[in-house]
């Protein structure tokens, strides 16, 4: 066997992560070059002739940081993503050291041993049932669809229908029920498995994104046969919370006349479950049939890992698994592929098991219950800056401001001024969206290093780019 030096790339890469690291704190947040110029930078012919390891990632490590958003920034509050915290990263690269193949577990009993123990932490840890499935997938995108896979399948096989051996031709029509403000990842998943995402009910929501249960109600009382109900625990621009348990309990009535079940796309707020204050905010979840997370939203684990969780097991297998003859050992331990719509993968688990490790479940709590602080503190103090308007409850971590033009001229035109002037300073990274049509601001607190005076820089950021004429 050949063996390379592996020292000199490894080396580097180690101190050009720590340089990109250590640094964070006084980089500007938004990326210096833009994407025409990192093409540039990477740009070029095929290499003909290969060159030495270290020579390359030396390359990258001095190239691309220009080209970076520092996404791990205390003040980065775009999307809904945290950042990374040691033990993770480091997971991550053992993960790529060892370079296991984790489709199946006999053959890297480590990485499947981890993950089966991972998921049982995250039951306890979210108190959700001990028995229900978890699938490491790469986000909550696929773990809405991991989850709806299962659900299509059982309420199809309750109505008398086998969707994984006959497919959706000829059978009985699933009706899919979703918020007026559900996440485009739950209709993307829809789509992909065949199910519309232009044929989902839309059911009407309140001021803070929450799904309305009186018109869920009236919405079940006109629909028989096979259904789904997507409700959501944290919705992308408020933060709002469905009120799940009542969502369940009107499930259950419809359960009694027809096959049902209750997805829960918690991808921003399930982890809120841990924290004895917030935790109640959430409460149902552990009555849905399935719901979904991601560790690198609130978890701060890096990317890719989503988490599905289903109550119902078979379901969860029967819509996933794979058999081969050629797969060796498949069986005898917990085999992901079960689990996943993947074959080969890494092991997503790792940086989980070792980020949980780290932090504790009071360290989790900890990072949840200071988020949702910090998002309060941000919104009490644009509240208090003449001309900005608050448009969300601030139940979780997310804030959702605009801002009203001095000159009275044009609010859309002067919020989407202020934030580009806040993303240009690099103090602070909100990112935009629409509410009620209108152009607005969203204020995504999910980074486990915010402090009070992050919050305060953030609020001043805003508030100077609001008053600049
Ligand atoms: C409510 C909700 N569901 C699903 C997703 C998709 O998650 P991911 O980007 O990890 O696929 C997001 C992303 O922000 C989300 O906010």
């Amino acid at each position: 066997m050949r063996t390379p030096d592996w020292r000199p790339a490894l080396q580097v890469a180690h101190d050009a992560a720590l340089d990109w690291l250590e640094h964070l704190p006084e980089r500007p947040i938004r990326p210096e070059k833009s994407y025409h110029e990192m093409l540039e930078v990477f740009g070029g012919p095929v290499p003909e002739a290969g060159e030495p390891a270290e020579r390359v990632v030396a390359m990258l490590a001095e190239a691309a940081p220009a080209g970076l958003m520092a996404m791990n920034h205390a003040r980065f509050f775009g999307w809904v993503i945290g950042g990374v915290m040691p033990a993770g990263v480091a997971a991550d690269w053992l993960v790529a050291a060892w370079d296991q193949n984790t489709a199946s577990g006999e053959p890297t009993p480590a990485m499947s041993a981890m993950e089966a123990v991972t998921a049982g932490w995250l039951l306890e840890l979210l108190d959700l049932p001990r028995s229900a499935s978890v699938a490491f997938v790469t986000g909550g995108q696929m773990a809405n669809l991991v989850c709806l896979a299962a659900a299509r399948g059982r309420v199809l096989a309750d109505a008398g229908w086998d969707v994984v051996a006959d497919g959706l031709i000829g059978a009985p029509p699933v009706t899919v029920l979703v918020g007026d403000h559900v996440h485009h990842s739950v209709g993307r998943a829809l789509r992909i498995l065949g199910l519309g995402e232009g044929r989902a009910v839309r059911v009407a929501t309140d001021t803070n994104a929450r799904m309305r249960v009186d018109a869920l109600r009236a919405a079940l009382a006109a629909i028989s046969g096979p259904t789904i109900v997507c409700a959501q625990g944290g919705e992308v621009n408020t933060g709002g919370v469905d009120p799940i348990a009542e969502i369940a309990d009107v499930v259950a009535e419809h359960r009694r006349a027809n096959p049902a079940w209750l997805h829960v796309d918690g991808a921003i707020g399930l982890f809120a479950r841990t924290s004895p204050g917030l935790g109640p905010l959430l409460r149902g979840v552990e009555r849905a049939d399935s719901c979904s997370t991601d560790a690198h939203k609130w978890l701060n684990t890096p990317y890719d890992c989503g988490i599905a969780i289903v109550a119902d097991a078979e379901a969860h297998r029967r819509a996933m698994t794979l058999r081969a003859d050629y797969l060796p050992g498949v069986g005898s331990a917990r085999d992901p592929i079960d689990w996943n719509p993947e074959m080969s993968r890494r092991s997503r688990a790792a940086a989980v098991h070792a980020t949980i490790r780290q932090l504790g479940r009071s360290g989790i709590v900890e990072i949840v219950e200071r988020d949702c602080a910090m998002a309060r503190r941000i919104a009490d103090g644009l509240r208090a800056v003449d001309g900005v308007e608050l448009l969300n409850e601030v139940q979780l971590n997310q804030v959702l401001v605009r801002f009203r033009d001095p000159a009275g001229v044009d609010d859309d035109a002067h919020t989407t001024t202020v934030l580009r002037r806040v993303q240009e300073s690099g103090v602070a990274y909100p990112t935009p969206t629409t509410w009620n049509g209108r152009a607005a601001v969203r204020i995504s607190v999910c980074n486990w290093s915010i402090e009070a005076s992050d919050a305060d820089l953030a609020v001043a950021a805003l508030a100077e780019a609001h008053a600049a004429t």
